[in-house]
């Protein structure tokens, strides 16, 4: 297993892995090709891939305000689960955020996801039961 930045020409199978994932994403919003060129472009180290045979196999997409890191739709392909391959890019996640100043890791995980809580949970992250999250959107679809 290889790890490395993504560019855009990983576009079309970030996508297929994340359909593969189930996990939800906004095509028309902050996921779509335009949106994800111009987040690239601005910090071209926070799209990391994890590839098997040169084929992406796990994701995650950092972001950072300073203040806290967060790693954000990180998901690994079925065939290729229980592998260590989301731990690991979590590791190199906290790695590329530290060079950034970041002290505080963070990652938002629906209550009903048992692999992601337990996941993180081993990587010695802390659950605030306490928080509960608050949005404001100009639109679903963003
Ligand atoms: C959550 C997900 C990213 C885990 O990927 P993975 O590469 O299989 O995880 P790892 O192999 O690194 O697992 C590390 C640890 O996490 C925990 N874990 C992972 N999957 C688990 C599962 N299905 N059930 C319970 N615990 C799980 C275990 O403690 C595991 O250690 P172990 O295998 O030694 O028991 C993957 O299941 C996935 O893509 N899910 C769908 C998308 C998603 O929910 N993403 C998270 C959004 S917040």
């Amino acid at each position: 297993m290889e790890m490395r930045k993504l560019t855009i020409d990983n576009y079309g199978e970030l996508i297929e892995l994340w359909s593969k994932a189930r996990l939800p994403f906004k095509p028309k919003g902050r996921d779509s090709k335009k949106a994800i060129t111009a987040q690239m472009k601005a910090n071209p180290e926070f799209f990391l891939g994890a590839f098997a045979n040169n084929h992406l196999v796990g994701v995650a997409i950092l972001s950072c305000d300073m203040r806290k890191g967060w790693i954000n739709r990180l998901a690994v392909d079925p065939t290729y689960r229980r592998l260590g391959i989301a731990k690991a890019l979590i590791a190199e996640s906290e790695k590329i955020l530290r060079r950034y100043g970041v002290k505080i890791f963070c990652s938002l995980i629906e209550d009903y996801n048992v692999a992601s809580k337990n996941l993180f949970k081993k990587c010695g992250y802390v659950e605030h039961r306490d928080i509960i999250y608050f949005s404001k959107r100009d639109s679903d679809e963003i």
